[in-house]
């Protein structure tokens, strides 16, 4: 059974809506409480299938993990597990955030390799070459990384490329190692703070998370904690950018408009008007937008998770725009489906021209993955008429209850089973 929603579009959104806490912020913070063992609670912890799925990565492992009204319990005592089978890993390349905590506590963990998925093969070549720095030993076997360490003891690490995950991995894992870790051309994202900052609050010694070089001073012994999750800046940048393609005044609650500036100032120059107070963020929209190009690139640049949603919005806009796609360049499944509501797109290598045009119009279109469904919805509400979006399993996995949350911004959604 698939689910469908369909979307009478073509209409302004008004309203206010409260945001979920960040699903990228939950799942490394979720495998962190395997560093202490105990209970760690998650505040604000967003009911998605890949926050499900990292639930079952624990209790494969041994833990206990549950989700009731917001709160995320995990219960690490018994997680005498090491292992993390390809069922689970497959589904999402983030149960690969395991690897530096199971290191740390037990000197040894077999993980499924991640495989492809729809945006390209996903390496993990960067956090294997972090950890070896770190004094792990890597083998790989069937499809699995056989990881095992006597002693960590702290290094300096100098990362090709700036990786969340990678930086995520080695964080954790430093905690345990004797002496300091310095990692360099670290991932700056909001999530690595707040990963950084609740492993801080365990008994960790982390500093500089946040800038390119953080430092982890070990080992510490980590404590649970009972922790509050930054919100979805991905989510309020979703709802920001629909409410700009479908124009209106929307507000959203909630919300960390440090996290957003390069959204913000990117709406304003296309034309919105953006009010912030305290954590909540307005957006009003009364004359169509301009175009304005993107480029994305590692935190604060533009994020990729939001390169599909700006599409959909440039669509409308008057003028021609080119998107441009760095962090991963295959990440264009969106277009054609936007081509389906009337979008005027062209393909030029991991660039996308796109000249705005005066309407959308409703059609079927099919989500391929989390962040090109969120395009197609930000296409329906601007495009006239019916929008039926299928596999929204896809948008589930990192979008908490959106058809709720677009209705309380008076949009009209609804989730079919088919
Ligand atoms: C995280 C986010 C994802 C977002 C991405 C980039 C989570 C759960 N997911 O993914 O939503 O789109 O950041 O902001 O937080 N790379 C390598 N080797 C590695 C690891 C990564 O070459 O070992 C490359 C990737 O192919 C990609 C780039 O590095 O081109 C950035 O990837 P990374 O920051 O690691 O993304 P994730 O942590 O997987």
């Amino acid at each position: 059974m698939m689910d469908r929603l369909t979307v009478q579009g073509g209409k302004p959104l008004y309203g206010t809506v409260k945001v979920s806490g960040s699903k990228n912020a939950t799942l490394p913070l979720m495998a962190a409480a395997l560093l202490a063992p105990g209970t760690t609670v998650i505040n604000d912890a967003p009911d998605l299938q890949d926050i499900r799925t990292m639930g079952m990565v624990l209790r494969v492992l041994g833990a206990e993990a549950k989700l009731d009204s917001g709160v995320m319990t995990v219960d690490t005592t018994n997680a005498n597990g090491w292992e993390a089978p390809y069922e689970l890993v497959r589904k999402m390349r983030a149960s690969f955030y395991v690897l530096g905590p199971l290191i740390a506590r037990h000197g040894r963990a077999k993980i499924s390799l991640p495989g492809g998925c729809a945006l390209g093969p996903r390496p993990v070549d960067l956090h294997i070459k972090a950890l070896t720095k770190l004094g792990c030993r890597f083998d790989l076997d069937s499809g699995y990384v056989l990881a095992e360490a006597d002693k960590l003891i702290g290094a300096r690490i100098n990362f090709d490329i700036s990786s969340v995950g990678a930086t995520g991995n080695t964080i954790m894992a430093a905690t345990a190692a004797q002496g300091e870790t310095v990692i360099e051309n670290a991932a700056c994202e909001p999530e690595i703070v707040d990963l950084a900052d609740m492993l801080n609050a365990m008994g960790a010694k982390i500093v500089g998370a946040g800038t390119p070089k953080i430092t982890i001073e070990g080992p510490t012994p980590l404590h649970p904690v009972n922790w509050k999750v930054i919100p979805d800046r991905i989510e309020v940048g979703t709802l920001l950018i629909a409410g700009a393609a479908a124009g209106g005044n929307i507000t959203l609650e909630g919300a960390r408009s440090d996290h957003l500036s390069i959204i913000l100032t990117k709406l304003i120059e296309s034309g919105a008007q953006i009010d912030l107070q305290g954590g909540n963020i307005k957006l009003s929209v009364s004359d169509r937008l301009r175009s304005s190009d993107i480029t994305t690139a590692i935190y604060p640049g533009f994020p990729t998770d939001l390169q599909a949603p700006w599409t959909a919005l440039m669509a409308l806009a008057e003028g021609t725009s080119m998107i441009t796609e760095t962090i991963y360049p295959e990440r264009f499944n969106h277009v054609p489906e936007l081509i389906r509501l009337g979008g005027e797109m062209k393909m030029k290598l991991n660039s996308v021209q796109v000249s705005g045009v005066q309407s959308l119009k409703g059609a079927t279109v099919m989500c391929s993955d989390i962040r090109a469904g969120a395009g197609l919805v930000v296409g329906a509400l601007a495009a006239k008429g019916t929008t039926d979006i299928l596999r929204v399993y896809h948008l589930d996995r990192g979008y908490e209850k959106i058809e709720d949350k677009v209705r309380a911004l008076g949009g009209t959604i609804e989730r079919m089973r088919d």
